[in-house]
C-alpha cells in the first residue's frame, strides 16, 4: 500500500517544493504522481469511487496492524474523526481542552453542543499543562481533550492520572504526530 510505505520509507522525489522547510520540522514532499494515478487507475477500473472501497478497507487493515489496534475507522477528514469519537462517548457538558490548537480542535466541542473549556498551555512543549487542568473541573466536567501539538506528545501519564481520579472521558487528538508517535495514535483513549 503506497500510503504506509511512503510513510515509513519516505524515498527522494522529483517533486519541486513551494515552501520554505521548517527547520526543525521539514516537510515531507508528497510522493511522485505516477505512484498516486496507478492508484487512481486500479479504482477506475474497479468502478468504485465511494466509501468502503478496496483500498478505503485494506489502508485501514493496514493500520489497525502497523498501531497494533483492534480497529482503525478512516475518516474523511480530521474534524469529523473529533465529532465522531465525541458522540461515540456520548460526551456532553464541558470539556478541558487546549486553546492552542487548529480550530477544529474547538469547533468539534461546540459542534456538539459541548463548552469548550481552555486551560492554558506549557511553554516549552505549548501541549495542555495538566497540572493546571484540576481546577477547571467543574460538575459540568465529563472529559479532556488533549492534542499532540506539532507532534510533541502531551504528558499522557499525568492527564491519564487525572481523568482515572475524576472518572472522565479522555481523548488525544492526534492530527499532528500521525506515522511519527505510534505510541500516541489513539484518538479514543477511553471509553
Ligand atoms: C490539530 C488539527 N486538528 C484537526 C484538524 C482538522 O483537519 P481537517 O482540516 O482535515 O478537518 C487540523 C487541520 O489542520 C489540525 O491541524
Amino acid at each position: 500500500m503506497l500510503f504506509i510505505d511512503y510513510e515509513l520509507n519516505p524515498k527522494p522525489t522529483t517533486h519541486v517544493q513551494t515552501q520554505t522547510p521548517h527547520p526543525r520540522h521539514p516537510a515531507v514532499p508528497p510522493p511522485p504522481l505516477p505512484e498516486v494515478t496507478t492508484f487512481m487507475q486500479e479504482i477506475w477500473d474497479r468502478k468504485w469511487l465511494t466509501n468502503s472501497g478496496a483500498f478505503h478497507k485494506e489502508l485501514e487493515a493496514q493500520l489497525a496492524r502497523y498501531l497494533d489496534v483492534p480497529y482503525v475507522a478512516l475518516c474523511a477528514n480530521g474534524i469529523l474523526d473529533l465529532v465522531i469519537a465525541l458522540q461515540v462517548l456520548r460526551v456532553t457538558g464541558e470539556v478541558i481542552t487546549t486553546p492552542f490548537s487548529f480550530v477544529a480542535t474547538s469547533h468539534a466541542l461546540w459542534w456538539n453542543n459541548i463548552r469548550p473549556v481552555f486551560v492554558d498551555i506549557e511553554p516549552e512543549s505549548c501541549n495542555l499543562d495538566p497540572e493546571k487542568v484540576e481546577s477547571a473541573i467543574t460538575p459540568k466536567t465529563t472529559g479532556i481533550l488533549s492534542v499532540h501539538v506539532y507532534g510533541h506528545p502531551c504528558k499522557v501519564d499525568r492527564i491519564q492520572e487525572i481523568t482515572d481520579i475524576y472518572g472522565l472521558h479522555l481523548i488525544y487528538e492526534g492530527a499532528f504526530p500521525f506515522s511519527r508517535l505510534k505510541k500516541v495514535y489513539l484518538l479514543v483513549e477511553k471509553a
